[in-house]
């Protein structure tokens, strides 16, 4: 007997990578993050990114010939409605190819609505921070139902809104820099009342349209948080409060139909109630927690004997699988619609990717209706503050020559899809002991 058994996942599984808009495309002119750029807030600008925007028939290309079959990306508002109440129709033409172009390839469209970017036109008027917002959110997001819900069947409302909030509003880190937790969570709020109105329309719209019943869901980014010090009270409240805000608010508020606090004192929402038909995770990492009165010291605190990666994140594959056992309770599918690892070692990723498949698939054991796995990300890419010099892809981009080249961990995982199963011989070269 070997040291490992092979992994088998269930037929339909889904076997993806994501991209975000604003990160591939190029040329995001018209959104705050072009604009936090130009202010000198990024290590580079987003530019020309990888020129998704018109290669993206290579890139699917790509992801086909690794033989996965779904593919998340976003649609980016700021072209869709370069100004207020206007719609782009050659924008909305331009993704209609793109969708089309996944079908094509077999690719399953996982669409997002909102990556983080916001149109100038909405940041200028006050953005998430407006009630108004909620409505405005959803005009667009009717829009795109409207006139490409035929080509989706997963839709990702909102994605991350807690990484929103706490960078952007508690660390001053993401546009619009603001470290004010009033605002934070009146943000958060507006968010999560934005995700349950844009669950409402979607459902609405492909309804009087006839388009097929799409799944529509969240995608929430959690960390394990874990005290430094478990004897340390302090570290213990730090912890707590961090899962019970970070993690848990935005899911039990949806769960319970009503407003949680802090951003709320449980004020019932009917649009809330069961606003979700499956959880988007996203998991990344774990984060120990410490007391600090700088907020933005106690974010990226890792072990000392902890392997790193690029980002000086802690690789802690295990906490996907307690992250995914937390989530049973909601009753509802889940797919992890993110896990990457940025690297400049190959070998690092494959073996990142195999122990966090192996994780999830644990998960599965116990009883966790996992449906999916989508690795962050097909290609390397503009990573927001950190500009290009953080490397996510399994497929390398020359950003001299844009040219894409498939690493080995591109390999790894064409065959996991291809298989639908991690076989232990696989798992012997990349993790058995030399
Ligand atoms: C975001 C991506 C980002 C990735 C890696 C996620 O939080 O959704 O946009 O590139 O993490 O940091």
């Amino acid at each position: 007997m070997g040291e490992f058994r092979d992994l088998v996942f269930p037929s339909g599984f889904l076997w993806g990578c994501a991209v975000a808009a604003h990160q591939v495309e190029g040329n995001n002119t018209n959104n705050n993050w072009w604009k936090w750029e130009q202010e000198g807030h990024t290590l580079d600008p987003s530019g020309i990114a990888c020129d998704h925007y018109n290669r993206y028939e290579e890139d699917l290309d790509i992801a086909k010939k690794l033989s996965l079959n779904t593919f998340r990306t976003s649609i980016e508002w700021s072209r869709i409605e370069p100004k207020e109440g206007v719609w782009s129709d050659k924008e909305i033409k331009h993704y209609r190819r793109v969708l089309e172009a996944m079908k094509e390839r077999g690719l399953t469209p996982m669409i997002t609505l909102h990556h983080f970017t916001d149109p100038l036109w909405f940041a200028e008027k006050g953005g998430w921070e407006k009630p108004e917002s909620i409505d405005i959110f959803a005009r667009f997001v009717r829009k795109v139902v409207e006139e490409l819900g035929d080509l989706i069947p997963f839709y990702n409302t909102i994605n991350e809104p807690m990484v929103y909030v706490v960078l952007g509003y508690a660390f001053g880190v993401f546009p619009p820099g603001e470290r004010d937790i009033i605002k934070a969570l009146t943000v958060a709020k507006h968010l999560l009342l934005a995700h349950a109105k844009a669950y409402r329309v979607i459902h609405e719209v492909c309804k009087e349209k006839g388009y097929p019943k799409p799944k529509v869901g969240v995608v929430h980014n959690m960390m394990v948080f874990e005290p430094l010090d478990p004897n340390d009270e302090r570290h213990v409240n730090e912890a707590n409060t961090s899962d019970a805000i970070y993690n848990r608010w935005f899911l039990e508020s949806i769960h319970a139909g009503a407003v949680q606090p802090p951003a709320g004192q449980g004020e019932e929402f009917e649009e809330l109630k069961g606003a979700w038909d499956f959880i988007g995770l996203n998991y990344y990492t774990r984060n120990i927690c410490i007391s600090s009165p700088d907020p933005t010291r106690r974010f990226n605190v890792v072990p000392m004997d902890a392997e790193l990666t690029d980002m000086h994140y802690e690789v802690y594959p295990e906490g996907l699988y307690k992250l995914l056992v937390s989530l049973k309770k909601y009753g509802k599918p889940v797919y992890i619609t993110e896990n990457g690892i940025a690297t400049s070692n190959d070998r690092q990723r494959c073996r990142f990717i195999l122990r966090h498949i192996a994780e999830a698939h644990r998960a599965m054991r116990e009883g966790v209706d996992l449906k999916g796995y989508i690795y962050w990300s097909l290609i390397d890419n503009f990573e927001w503050n950190e500009g290009f010099s953080k490397r996510f892809g399994i497929v390398e981009v020359d950003y001299k020559t844009l040219k894409r080249t498939p690493r080995e961990s591109a390999y790894m995982y064409a065959e996991i899809a291809g298989k639908n199963k991690v076989t232990s011989d696989l798992m012997q070269k990349y993790l058995g002991r030399k």
